[in-house]
């Protein structure tokens, strides 16, 4: 069942390409315009919602935070993310104009149910972005935009994120299509660089041993820190939950911009800090400014461990290790940043003796409040 993988993360991650690849499939019509027949909320609804909301929980929501990104980028609507247990105990502002987005790889997990039907009590319309058919989550929205990672059995989730952040990306490109706020070449140009994505995904993966001879040799860290700007930052939270659940090691992403604001008093000499780097082809100053992160942090002390597009020089002097990955246009990039995290919080797991898939005080569908 595990494929000869030594565990079923291990195999998951590398199911990604597959996952992506049979998220996208069929979601274009000849014309290179994008259908999603699944979803079933009126294009006159879809066409006057004036903001969106993003519930889920853990990695689930991390995939929404990639969303909102995209999604403002390319539509011009408002998205906010939140966590559906948070959510639903505040007072949040939900109508008719209101596109709620319900993402969960289960489908059963009960916070982001109950967020799910108090957002439809109050007139919103529900879109579930789920990998289980016939869940409940699904079942009880107004749509649902399936993904296609195939079951994942190990309790830390991988390759149903890439699938969610890839699902999200659809959705936004169809929204932009259905209200014309991106001409239709180039919203097929966006469409090829995601259906690029499973080859590049790929090629992360057939890299992986520099990535596990490093995390083999840190598996008595204490603690690691993540940094990462716009998308980077949701890549940036998921490799430290990753590592916090299934290898128990303390970790904390950040907004790289935030260092100076608080947490760079936590780095001293020798702590380990990832940092997930930009594109420098750009159009803006966020490559330069991540990089002087990374000059911030060495300064005082820190290992840096650098996630960088292959051909990005600028980060080789101020980097302990590089680990590469393909040229990537930015919004994008997330589904080939989080794949070394997920490699080196396997690893590292592994190495320290620990059950990859079954962590201790998690379960796979968390189905209680
Ligand atoms: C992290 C993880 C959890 C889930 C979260 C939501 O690796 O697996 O954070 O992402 O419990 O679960 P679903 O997507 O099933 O709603």
């Amino acid at each position: 069942v595990k494929g000869g993988f030594a565990s079923f993360m291990d195999k998951e991650i590398h199911d990604q390409p597959k996952a992506v690849a049979d998220t996208l499939l069929g979601r274009t019509d000849p014309r290179g315009a994008l259908v999603l027949d699944e979803l079933r909320i009126p294009e006159a609804t879809l066409r006057s919602i004036d903001k969106i909301i993003v519930i889920a929980c853990g990695t689930a929501a991390y995939s929404g935070h990639v969303a909102k990104y995209a999604i403002e980028h390319w539509c011009r609507i408002p998205v906010e993310v939140e966590l559906a247990h948070e959510f639903r105990y505040r007072d949040p502002i939900v109508g008719p104009r209101t596109l709620v987005v319900a993402i969960s790889q289960s489908g059963e997990t009960m916070d982001t149910l109950m967020a799910v039907r108090h957002a439809r009590e109050q007139g919103a319309s529900v879109l579930a972005i789920c990998n289980t058919h016939g869940s409940t989550i699904p079942r009880e929205s107004d749509a649902v935009l399936y993904t296609h990672a195939g079951p994942e059995v190990a309790v830390a989730s991988t390759k149903a994120f890439l699938a969610q952040v890839a699902a999200c990306y659809l959705l936004g490109l169809y929204l932009a299509q259905l209200r014309g706020t991106k001409f239709p070449d180039e919203l097929r140009e966006i469409l090829e660089d995601l259906h690029a994505l499973p080859d590049k995904i790929q090629r992360v993966l057939d890299d992986e041993e520099a990535v596990r001879h490093v995390a083999q040799k840190m598996a008595d860290e204490e603690s690691f820190l993540f940094l990462g700007r716009h998308v980077g930052y949701p890549v940036a939270l998921e490799g430290a939950l990753k590592l916090k659940e299934i290898a128990y090691i303390h970790a904390e992403g950040f907004a790289a911009g935030e260092l100076k604001h608080g947490p760079i008093a936590l780095v001293d000499e020798g702590q380990p800090v990832f940092v997930i780097v930009p594109s420098p082809r750009g159009r803006d100053q966020l490559h330069a400014k991540v990089v002087s992160n990374i000059q911030e942090v060495r300064a005082r002390g820190a290992r840096t461990l650098v996630i960088a597009e292959d051909g990005d020089e600028a980060v080789v002097p101020y980097a302990d290790v590089v680990f590469r990955v393909p040229q990537t246009p930015s919004l994008l990039a997330p589904l080939v940043a989080v794949v070394p995290l997920q490699i080196f919080a396997c690893a590292l797991a592994t190495a320290k003796g620990l059950d990859v898939d079954q962590p201790r005080n998690l379960a796979k569908s968390v189905t209680v409040e």
